[in-house]
């Protein structure tokens, strides 16, 4: 189900729920487990197509759960990996913890809002969740990964990439353009084939 919810960050979101058959199937394989209420936020916003739980979404779980919305959304807001608006196709982290900073975590930082493009304010001292326009990039940052031994630390995908430099950001997000062009590229042959058939 689709419905707009508000303009931001120069383009129209639209509210992408999962479908509540899906979000039936996840709630019955944790119902009554330790920690189920976590791990079916957690495994319906992986089901999202922007990786984040709409507020439709939180409110059906409440219902079907007896939990009252108030107390799932002080939940969602408290940990860092719940989101509450769309992320881009991919997710990049990084870390503005001390050990990452002394390592020059802002200049990384700094230089992935210019190489994206994005023509926002950044401020320094707030949390920053920022989409591209394409969507194809959310820039967010983090407190700490607690892996400082590896600092500057980011976060690209789930997965974490140690001891980085401008030039290996870079060459992530080339590989990410590559890689969806290629898609994008093999999707418009597949709808061609489609239409000859
Ligand atoms: S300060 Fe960056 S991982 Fe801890």
């Amino acid at each position: 189900m689709e419905a707009k919810i508000e303009k931001k960050n120069k383009f129209e979101l639209i509210e992408f729920e999962v479908e509540q058959g899906e979000v039936d199937k996840v709630i019955a394989k944790y119902r009554n487990k330790p920690g189920e209420l976590l791990l079916i936020l957690e495994e319906v916003q992986k089901l999202n197509r922007y990786h984040y739980l709409p507020m439709n979404t939180i409110q059906y779980i409440g219902e079907k759960l007896n939990i009252h919305t108030a107390k799932i959304f002080s939940v969602v807001t408290f940990f860092s990996f719940f989101n509450l608006i769309p992320e881009g196709e991919h997710c990049i982290t990084i870390c503005r913890g001390t050990a990452c900073h002394t390592k020059r975590s802002r200049f990384l930082l700094e230089f992935l809002i210019d190489y994206l493009n994005i023509e926002e304010e950044i401020n320094e001292n707030e949390k920053i969740f920022i989409t591209t326009p394409d969507r194809m990039f959310t820039v967010r940052t983090i407190a700490c990964f607690g892996q400082c031994a590896l600092s500057p630390v980011m976060e690209l995908d789930g997965e974490i990439h140690a001891h980085m430099n401008t030039e290996k950001l870079k060459n992530l997000i080339e590989k990410i353009r590559k890689e969806e062009k290629e898609k994008k590229k093999k999707k418009k042959e597949m709808n061609s084939n489609d239409r000859k058939e």
